[in-house]
C-alpha cells in the first residue's frame, strides 16, 4: 500500500548534506511507489514549545502563530516521519527539535487530532566519522522518541566526513539514501 512519507529537514544551509540526503532518500520513497512531502525547518521557523498547556484551546494545534500551522496539516496526513539533520553539537538541529517540540500537542489525552505515524527514519550528516561517538546523542534521542511513540524504526543512515555544503556528493552515501527510501 502506498505510505505518505514526510521529511521533515533540520538545516538552515541551502543545497546542503542533509538537504541532498533528503532529496536522493525521497527518489528512493517515490520510486518505491510511494508519496512524500518535505517541510524545512530551517526555512520555515517554529517557535519553542512554551509549556503554556493551552494545546488545541483555540483549535489548533499550537496557540502562538508560527510556522507549525503548514506543518500540521502535513503532520496529521503522514504514515512516515523522517528526521533529516545536520549534527549540531551531538543531536539535531535547534530548528528541528523545535518542531518535534510541538508534537506534545498530540500527544495528550484530550488531543482532537491523533497521528496515524508508525514508522521514521532518521538521516544525518556531520563533520565527524565516529558511528559510534559522534551519533550516540542524536541516536539515543532518535531512538527514544520511536520508542515513546511506539513508530517502527525503519533505519538510521550517518553520513559523516563532510563539512561544506554539497560535499555529501562525493560520497556514496546519496545512493544508499535513496536505496534506504526504496525499502519503505
Ligand atoms: C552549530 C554547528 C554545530 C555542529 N556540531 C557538529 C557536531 O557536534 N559534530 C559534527 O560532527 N559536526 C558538527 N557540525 C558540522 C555539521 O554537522 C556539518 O557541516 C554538516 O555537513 C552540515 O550539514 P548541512 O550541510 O545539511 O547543513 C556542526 C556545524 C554547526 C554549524
Amino acid at each position: 500500500m502506498a505510505k505518505k512519507v514526510l521529511v521533515l529537514t533540520g538545516s538552515p544551509r541551502q543545497l546542503g548534506n542533509s538537504a541532498l540526503l533528503a532529496d536522493a532518500f525521497i527518489q528512493g520513497v517515490k520510486a518505491a511507489g510511494h508519496t512524500a512531502q518535505v517541510f524545512e525547518t530551517g526555512f520555515h521557523p517554529i517557535l519553542p514549545c512554551k509549556a503554556c498547556d493551552k494545546c488545541w484551546s483555540q483549535g489548533k494545534p499550537c496557540v502562538f502563530p508560527d510556522e507549525f500551522e503548514k506543518l500540521a496539516p502535513m503532520l496529521e496526513e503522514a504514515d512516515v516521519l523522517v528526521f533529516c539533520t545536520p549534527l549540531y553539537w551531538f543531536s539535531m538541529t535547534a530548528q528541528l527539535k523545535a518542531a518535534v517540540d510541538k508534537l506534545y500537542a498530540y500527544m495528550k489525552p484530550n488531543a482532537p487530532q491523533k497521528l496515524k505515524i508508525k514508522e521514521c527514519v532518521l538521516l544525518a550528516a556531520a563533520e565527524g566519522n565516529e558511528p559510534d561517538g559522534d551519533y550516540d546523542g542524536l541516536k539515543a534521542t532518535y531512538k527514544a522518541i520511536a520508542d515513546y511513540l511506539k513508530w517502527t524504526d525503519r533505519g538510521m543512515l550517518l553520513a559523516g566526513g563532510v563539512w561544506d555544503a554539497g560535499e555529501i556528493i562525493k560520497t556514496g552515501k546519496l545512493k544508499e539514501a535513496l536505496e534506504l527510501g526504496r525499502t519503505l
